[in-house]
């Protein structure tokens, strides 16, 4: 199984970035973690991360034309705008699951509402790395 992970815009400043929120460790290292895990699970895994709506968009249907049986996004704050990312989940039909490191319910009203969710197969949000641990084994599971 072939999956990619999507992270979007400041997500390459974790291990800066409010660490009260989002831990104290970088891209780099979940990166990491999430390769170890796909491994044990033979998925393989493409990481990319940009701080731009259009690339993200173009990496979902990259996505498309490399035949990829699933998606992991945390779109980060494009999650609660961008109907564009929404629609390109769509327009691809590869089932996604969208993935948050911190509650975003239990935050600022603004990030309770993701308007990529409904295109998704799932929504994980609290767990910060174990989500895409959690992301990569339900598609195992709801792929195979
Ligand atoms: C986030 C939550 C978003 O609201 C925020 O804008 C982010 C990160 C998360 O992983 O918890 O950048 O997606």
């Amino acid at each position: 199984m072939k999956i990619v992970i999507i992270n979007g815009p400041n997500l390459n400043f974790l291990g800066i970035r409010e660490p009260d929120i989002y831990g104290t460790q970088t891209l780099e290292d979940i990166e990491t973690n999430i390769q170890k895990y796909a491994e044990t699970q033979e998925v393989s895994c493409t990481f990319f991360q940009s701080n731009s709506e259009g690339e993200i968009i173009d990496r979902i249907q990259q996505a498309y034309q490399e035949k990829v049986d699933g998606i992991v996004i945390n779109p980060a704050a494009y999650t609660h705008y961008s109907y564009a990312i929404h629609d390109a989940v769509k327009a691809v039909s590869i089932p996604t699951i969208e993935v948050h490191l911190s509650a975003i319910h239990a935050r600022e009203s603004f990030r309770k509402e993701s308007v990529i969710a409904p295109a998704c197969m799932g929504q994980i949000s609290g767990f910060g790395e174990t989500g895409y641990l959690l992301a990569i084994q339900a598609l195992k599971e709801n792929l195979s």
